[in-house]
C-alpha cells in the first residue's frame, strides 16, 4: 500500500543555524525518574504501595535526586503511598518527589493534599497542546489551551501556600510537545511563567515532552533548540525533556535534545513506559559513562537493580536490551570471540576490547558468559569456554586441532553448547581413547638428572615390557617404546597443568607428537600423577592416529 495519502511527513523546524550537530555531552543533566508515574501508568497491573516502596528504594540508591511517585489524585492507591512516604520518612532529605496534575482545581487540591509534610516538592501540571489532541480530542481553540495551562498554574500558586516550609518547585509540561507547533508550546509557556513569574533563583521546570515521536530525533533537538533561543527568561527556566519511543529512537532524541541545550532529562529504568515506553535512563547514563562522563548514578550492580525492577513491575528486561540484556556481553561468532578473547588478554588501562563497549564489570556482570557456544563459534571460543568452564588450557596448537574436530558436534547439538558438553567432547576424543594402545603396570625411578621408566603397554591383547631411561618421564618411555615397538614416534610439544584443586585434584597432560611418516596428532592425558598423565597422553596421540 502506497502510504503517501494516509500519513504525512512532520514538517521541519526552521532552524537554519541551528548549533546542537555541533556540540557534544560534556556533563550529565539532572535526571528525574517517572518510574513510579508514567513507568507504573502503563502496566496493566499497576505496582500496589508495597511495590512502590521497594521501586522507590532502588530508585534512591541509583541516585536519583528527583523521582516522580505518582499521580495522586488518580487513584487511592496514588494517594496512600505518596503519604506513607512522607509520613514514614522515607524520603531522604536530598530527594524531591515529584507529583503529575491535570489542570482541574478539585485534582490539585488533591494533589496537595497528599504532599502536606513533605520537604522538597515538584508540583508538575500538564495539559495537551498539539493540533490533534486541540481538535479532535478536547475541541478547543488554542486560546482555550492557553487558558486552561494559566488556570491550572494559578490554582497550583494558589494551593501550594498550604504546604508551609515545603521547597517547591514548579513544573509545566505542554503535552504532545513534540507535535505542536513550537510557536504555540512557546506562547502556552510563556503565558504560564507570566503568571507563576520564576527568577534565576527559583526556577520553574519547563517540561518538554516527546510524548509521541512522530519525526527523527534531529527534529526534536531543533524543537528544543528554537524553544530554548526563542523563549523569554531562559535563565528562569530548567529545561527537561521527557522522552518516549515510538519510533525506536527514544534515547538518540534525549541524547540530541541535551546536545540542543535540555538541563534535565526525564525517563525510566529499562524504559517500562506507555506503549513502546519511555526513555531507558540507564542506556543514556552508561552511554556517556563509557564516554568517560560520570552520569550521576550509580549502576554497578545493574543485575539486581533489574530483579527488583521485574520483581515490582512484573515486565521483563528482554535479552538485547542495551546494557541490562542477557545477552549483551555474549558472543556467539567465532571471530567476534576470537577479538574480545584477545582484547582481554590484552586489557590495558583504557578499555578497548573489541564488541563491547562497557567493562561488564563495571555494571556488576561478570565475564564468564562473554562467550557462549554454538554451531557458529570458533576454535578461540572453544578453547575459552574449556578454560573458563571446565580449566582445561589448551595449547593454542592443539586448541585449532580440537576447534575442527568440535564445530561438526556442536553444529549436531542444534542447541548451545555447555561447557560440560565441550568437556565430554574433549574427553571421548583424547582422554577416554584406550584403543589399540594401553597403559599396564608402570614404575619410574627420578633419580638424578636420569629418569628410569619400567611397565608395560599393550597393543590390543598383547604386552610388551618396557624399560628404559631418559632425561625425564616422556622422554624415557617414548625412548622405551620407540626400541620395543618400533614406531619412530618424537614428541614435538608438551604442556601440562593441574586440573581441578585441593584432595580430588588431577594433572592433565597434553602432547604433540609426530610419527615416522610425517603425521602429527595432539594427545591428553589425566591423571592424579604428572609423569603418568603425560604417558597416558602420549598413548592418546598414538591412539589417534
Ligand atoms: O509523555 C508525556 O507527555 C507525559 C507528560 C505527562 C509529561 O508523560
Ligand atoms: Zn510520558
Amino acid at each position: 500500500m502506497n502510504p503517501q495519502h494516509k500519513y504525512l511527513p512532520f514538517p521541519r523546524i526552521d532552524l537554519p543555524h541551528r548549533t546542537w550537530p555541533n556540540k557534544s555531552i560534556t556533563h550529565a543533566p539532572l535526571w528525574c525518574s517517572v518510574d513510579l508515574r508514567d513507568g507504573n501508568q502503563a502496566l496493566a497491573v499497576p505496582m500496589t504501595v508495597e511495590q512502590k516502596l521497594k521501586m522507590f528504594d532502588i530508585l534512591v540508591a541509583c541516585g536519583f535526586k528527583e523521582i516522580e511517585v505518582g499521580f495522586p489524585a488518580a487513584s487511592p492507591t496514588e494517594f496512600a503511598f505518596v503519604r506513607k512516604l512522607i509520613e514514614e520518612g522515607r524520603i531522604p532529605e536530598d530527594v524531591t518527589i515529584q507529583v503529575l496534575v491535570q489542570a482541574r482545581e478539585e485534582l490539585i487540591k488533591t494533589t496537595i493534599a497528599s504532599l502536606v509534610g513533605a520537604k522538597n516538592v515538584i508540583m508538575h501540571l500538564y495539559n495537551s497542546t498539539s493540533p490533534a489532541q486541540r481538535r479532535i480530542v478536547f475541541g478547543l481553540e488554542k486560546q482555550d489551551i492557553i487558558a486552561m495551562a494559566v488556570r491550572g498554574t494559578k490554582w497550583v500558586k494558589e494551593s501550594v501556600a498550604a504546604l508551609q516550609g515545603a521547597n517547591v518547585t514548579f513544573q509545566y509540561s505542554p503535552e504532545s510537545f513534540s507535535a505542536t507547533e513550537v510557536e504555540f508550546a512557546l506562547e502556552v509557556c510563556e503565558a504560564v511563567m507570566d503568571v507563576w513569574q520564576p527568577t534565576p533563583e527559583h526556577r520553574m521546570i519547563l517540561n518538554l515532552p516527546c510524548t509521541v515521536e512522530v519525526a527523527m530525533p534531529n527534529v526534536y533537538a531543533d524543537q528544543i533548540e528554537w524553544f530554548a533561543t526563542h523563549m523569554t527568561r531562559r535563565d528562569s527556566a530548567i529545561i527537561s525533556v521527557h522522552t518516549h519511543n515510538d519510533r525506536g529512537t527514544g534515547v538518540a532524541a534525549t541524547e540530541l535534545a541535551l546536545l540542543a541545550g535540555a538541563d534535565r532529562a526525564e525517563g525510566t529504568l529499562f524504559g517500562n513506559g506507555e506503549r513502546t515506553g519511555n526513555l531507558d535512563i540507564v542506556i543514556v547514563a552508561l552511554n556517556m559513562y563509557t564516554q568517560g562522563i560520570d552520569p550521576g548514578l550509580e549502576f554497578s550492580n545493574l543485575d539486581a537493580i533489574r530483579d527488583v525492577y521485574e520483581e515490582c513491575t512484573g515486565m521483563t528486561v528482554p535479552p538485547r536490551q542495551p546494557y541490562s540484556g542477557e545477552l549483551v556481553f555474549t558472543a556467539f561468532s567465532g571471530s567476534h570471540q576470537d577479538a574480545i578473547r584477545k582484547g582481554l588478554q590484552n586489557e590495558g588501562v583504557v578499555w578497548e576490547v573489541p564488541y563491547l563497549i562497557i567493562d561488564p564489570l563495571d555494571i556488576g556482570r561478570t565475564r564468564d558468559g562473554l562467550i557462549r557456544i554454538n554451531g557458529q563459534s570458533g576454535k578461540g571460543g572453544i578453547a575459552h569456554m574449556l578454560e573458563h568452564g571446565c580449566g582445561i588450557r589448551l595449547p593454542k596448537d592443539m586448541a585449532r586441532e580440537f576447534g575442527a574436530i568440535a564445530g561438526p558436534l556442536i553444529d549436531r547439538l542444534g542447541r548451545e553448547a555447555t561447557a560440560a558438553d565441550l568437556k565430554a567432547m574433549f574427553f571421548n576424543e583424547y582422554v577416554a581413547r584406550t584403543d589399540p594402545w594401553k597403559l599396564g603396570e608402570v614404575h619410574f625411578d627420578e633419580g638424578g638428572r636420569e629418569c628410569r621408566f619400567k611397565g608395560v603397554v599393550s597393543h590390543r591383547y598383547k604386552g610388551h615390557e618396557i624399560s628404559s631411561n631418559g632425561n625425564g618421564p616422556i622422554d624415557a618411555f617414548v625412548c622405551g617404546f620407540n626400541s620395543r615397538c618400533e614406531t619412530g614416534v618424537s614428541i614435538l610439544d608438551q604442556a601440562e597443568h593441574a586440573l581441578g584443586s585441593g584432595a580430588d585434584a588431577k594433572a592433565i597432560s597434553y602432547v604433540k607428537l609426530q610419527f615416522q611418516d610425517g603425521a602429527i596428532r595432539w594427545g591428553a592425558g589425566v591423571d592424579t600423577s604428572i609423569p603418568l598423565a603425560s604417558i597416558r597422553a602420549v598413548l592418546s596421540a598414538l591412539n589417534r592416529k
